[in-house]
Formats: structure tokens, C-alpha cells, sequence
């Protein structure tokens, strides 16, 4: 099954119940929730008080991104604020493991990100570990980035190895995605897409209808 998850780095932070109605209305399943910290990303996007904000206003699938730091550190708290998966990046956590261990005993879905820079055969091992891989398509740490063709081959690897042993296995891909490269990046067996400025730019409903069609 194809998911659209919007990032809501792109949205109207001065209205976001406005917007968040829009993306319910048009049927969007998953809130992608871009978390930034300064430091393992040179940005700082929103925390835990924002997230429990918009965790009253819809009851959709909160997919927390955390470019964080070490996020062993607040796993608990982000679960306690509403996230139903968590992805940390490989390249923030000192024992990846225990990172992961950490989500799974909060009850809630564990994927693992892998940045532009890291080749792509450090997240073989976890394949079968984890309920998603995040390839991005651009360097973390900021929306309205062009998307990095790379990404394509990474999806593709990443999707040859899941064939086998876990082929329930979620690939998202966030970054620079649109409606003239969605298509390509399904082709090459991501399922969830991730989308803030081509969602938010404009019109919601009629964005998110337009990745709906291109994403059937
Ligand atoms: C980048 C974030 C992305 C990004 C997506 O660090 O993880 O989720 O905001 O935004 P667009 O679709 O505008 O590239
Ligand atoms: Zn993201």
C-alpha cells in the first residue's frame, strides 16, 4: 500500500488546525513530524509541546523524524506526546540497537533514516529489524530542497534486499519530492512518500488529490 505523509515543516505554523483539517479531509493517513535539534542538523524545527498540540487536533498515524542527537534520550517523551513510529538516523546513534530496542518497548514503530552521505550498506543488517527505512533524498535540515537522484538506486538496493527477508518492510523517501518524481521513486519500490512543500505550497486538498492519483 502506497502512503502519502505530509511534512509539516511546510505548514501555516500560524494556523495549523486550519491545515491539518485540510490534509484529514483529503484523506491523508500519516503526519510526517520533522524534529530538528541544531546539531545533528544545522536547523531547529519543533519539539515534543508542539507535537502534543497536533496530536489533539487529528488522530491520524504520527510519523516522528527525529534529526536529533542521540535520541535514545527521548524516545519515551515523544511516544507520550502521540508518535506512533519513530525514525532515528543511523548516523545520530552511538548504539543503534539499544536505540531501537528503546521505540519497540514503547509499543511503537521503529524506522531507521539513512542520510544522502552514508552508503547504503550500513542499513542492510536492519532491514529485517526494523517496520521502515527512511532513504533521504536530500541532506537533513531543511524543506524546499531539491531532490538528490541518488536516492533512487538507494530505494532500489534497499528494496532488493527487503524481497527476501522482510517484505512487509515500509521504505519511505523524504526530500525534494513532487508530482513530476513520485512516480519514479515508487517505481523503484519506495511505498511512503514524504512531501512538505509540494503538499503546502498552494492548495492542500487539491496537492494531496493530485499525489493520490499519481500514487494509486
Ligand atoms: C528535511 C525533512 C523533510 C523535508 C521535506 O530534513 O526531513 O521532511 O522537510 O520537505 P520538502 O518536501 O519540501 O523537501
Ligand atoms: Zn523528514
Amino acid at each position: 500500500m502506497n502512503i502519502l505523509s505530509p511534512s509539516l515543516l511546510s505548514v501555516n505554523f500560524n494556523n495549523i488546525e486550519a491545515d491539518a483539517k485540510a490534509l484529514d479531509m483529503a484523506g491523508v493517513e500519516w503526519y510526517h513530524l520533522d524534529v530538528m535539534d541544531g546539531n545533528f542538523v544545522p536547523n531547529i524545527s519543533f519539539g515534543p509541546p508542539v507535537i502534543e498540540c497536533i496530536r489533539k487536533i487529528t488522530d491520524r498515524f504520527f510519523d516522528v523524524h527525529l534529526m536529533i542527537e542521540e535520541p535514545i534520550r527521548y524516545v519515551e517523551v515523544f511516544k507520550k506526546v502521540g508518535a506512533d513510529m519513530i525514525t532515528v538516523h543511523y548516523e545520530a546513534c552511538e548504539d543503534l540497537d539499544a536505540t531501537l530496542a528503546a521505540i519497540k518497548k514503547q509499543g511503537v514503530k521503529t524506522g531507521l533514516a539513512i542520510s544522502p552521505d552514508t552508503p547504503v550498506e550500513a542499513v542492510k543488517d536492519y532491514v529485517d529489524k526494523v517496520d521502515m527505512i527512511l532513504v533521504m533524498s536530500v541532506y537533513p535540515g531543511f524543506g524546499g530542497q531539491k531532490f538528490m537522484p541518488l536516492a533512487v538506486e538507494r530505494i532500489k538496493t534497499i528494496k532488493k534486499w527487503a524481497v527476501d527477508c522482510n517484505p512487509k518492510l515500509n521504505i519511505q523517501v523524504d526530500g525534494g519530492i513532487n508530482l513530476d518524481n513520485v512516480s519514479d521513486v515508487l517505481e523503484a519500490g519506495a511505498n511512503v512518500i514524504v512531501a512538505g512543500s509540494a503538499v503546502f505550497g498552494g492548495d492542500i486538498e487539491t496537492n494531496v488529490k493530485a499525489f493520490f492519483s499519481k500514487m494509486k
